[in-house]
């Protein structure tokens, strides 16, 4: 089993702003850039060094505010809101988790740029709102 991260989830109050620091400021580069309908969510993705599938920062910004980001920032502030570890296979990982009893949030499916996923409830790890993403 191979477990690298795939990305870093930070929410954000203005995608544009974000991005003044991130691609003008910081010098990284927008190379996706998604509205995700089902999360409410406008995504963009910022490969670091090497740009292998994974090593991204992505930035998340609210379409609604009653939404999963948007309930964030509003209860916490904008910030880090997720890891994402990529896995060999998503549903056998869900289905590992759920019989250690592990609560997930969502059942396996497709997100950002059609990649299946799952979300994890923080209670079991750490804290952390962790999402896995199939390799
Ligand atoms: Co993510």
């Amino acid at each position: 089993m191979s477990i690298e991260i795939d990305h870093l989830g930070i929410a954000v109050r203005d995608l544009e702003q974000a991005l003044r620091f991130y691609e003008q400021v910081l010098g990284m580069e927008v190379n996706h850039c998604e509205t995700v309908e089902a999360e409410q969510v406008r995504v963009a993705m910022l490969p670091t060094a090497g740009n292998t599938a994974g090593n991204r920062i992505e930035l998340l910004e609210a379409t609604h505010p009653d939404s999963p980001i948007g309930r964030f920032i509003a209860k916490r502030g904008p910030g880090l809101h997720h890891i994402a570890l990529l896995v060999d296979d998503l549903e056998e990982t869900s289905l590992r988790l759920r019989n250690n009893g592990v609560q997930l949030l969502n059942e396996p499916r497709a997100g950002a740029g059609g990649h299946r996923y799952v979300f994890v409830h923080p209670s079991s790890t750490g804290g952390v709102l962790l999402e896995l993403v199939q390799k």
